[in-house]
């Protein structure tokens, strides 16, 4: 459904991403994995809308998003999370979803006098959030008062107020304890049972090797192998290059 072609995105001289073609399907959890500073953040950038890229092409079922701006995509069905979380931490829970399903780009004071009109009514859809993220006893408790893991649910929550087709997560375990991690892993799935695409970007290896369907590696920007994780893990280069690295997480390497 989603298509890069040739994707690059160079800052001056580094290469943060370079010549990736990636496609994912309908339906399924793509896993994009590799060392720090390889290029995954920069991918989902180039994917959204935040960085023009260098060259090639961001297509969507055909449609070709590479030159629209973000909210287009967002529209498009294109949505993310990030790898900081960004929630307003003086808006409740409810306000939060309520913000993203209206739209990010209202400013605040206007979002506010429209809350107040709705009378803090909210529809179905971000009750049904709220229950999906296991945050509809917190509903009303400013974000900033949630631990860490709840707000990492709330960003996931949010990301799927404005109905997207594909969701790209990018290090949703981060900072997460492994309690936590296991019920990501839990509405990981669960947003694919909702008939929606998922991209995760991740460093836990268990989880990321655990849920996906296909899982592509990239190393300084290249895409350097992909495949099911049992392959990916059996990949020479996939080795060396975490061998390479200092990154924490040998998980991979002992597998
Ligand atoms: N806005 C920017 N300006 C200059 N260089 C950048 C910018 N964004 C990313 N880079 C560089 O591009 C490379 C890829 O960075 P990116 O954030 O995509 O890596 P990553 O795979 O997400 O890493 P991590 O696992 O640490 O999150 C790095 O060398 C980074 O320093
Ligand atoms: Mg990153």
């Amino acid at each position: 459904m989603l298509a890069l072609d040739n994707l690059s995105k160079h800052f001056g001289g580094v290469r943060a991403v370079d010549a990736v073609d990636l496609t994912f399907r309908e339906g399924e959890i793509f896993g994009l994995i590799g060392p720090n500073g390889s290029g995954k953040s920069t991918t989902v950038n180039l994917i959204t809308g935040l960085y023009t890229p260098t060259t090639g092409t961001v297509m969507l079922d055909g449609h070709d998003l590479t030159q629209m701006a973000q909210h287009e995509r967002t529209a498009m069905g294109v949505a993310r999370t990030f790898q900081n979380i960004r929630l307003f931490g003086n808006l409740s829970v409810a306000q939060n979803l309520w913000v993203a399903q209206n739209g990010r780009t209202q400013r605040r004071e206007h979002f506010m006098s429209r809350w107040f009109k709705a009378g803090g009514e909210h529809g179905p859809e971000i009750e049904d959030l709220l229950r999906f993220s296991r945050l509809h006893t917190k509903r009303d408790l400013p974000a900033s008062a949630l631990s860490f893991g709840e707000m990492r649910r709330l960003e996931m929550a949010r990301a799927l107020a404005s109905n997207p087709r594909i969701v790209l997560l990018d290090e949703p375990a981060a900072g997460a304890s492994l309690e936590d991690g296991q019920l990501l892993a839990e509405r990981i799935r669960d947003i694919r049972e909702r008939g929606v695409t998922v991209l995760l970007i991740e460093h836990m290896m268990e989880l990321v090797m655990g849920i996906s369907d296909r899982i592509a590696v990239l190393n300084f920007g290249r895409k350097i192998a992909e495949g099911t994780p049992a392959e990916v893990q059996a990949n020479r280069d996939v080795r060396a290059a975490y061998l390479g690295s200092k990154h924490e997480d040998e998980e991979l390497i002992h597998a």
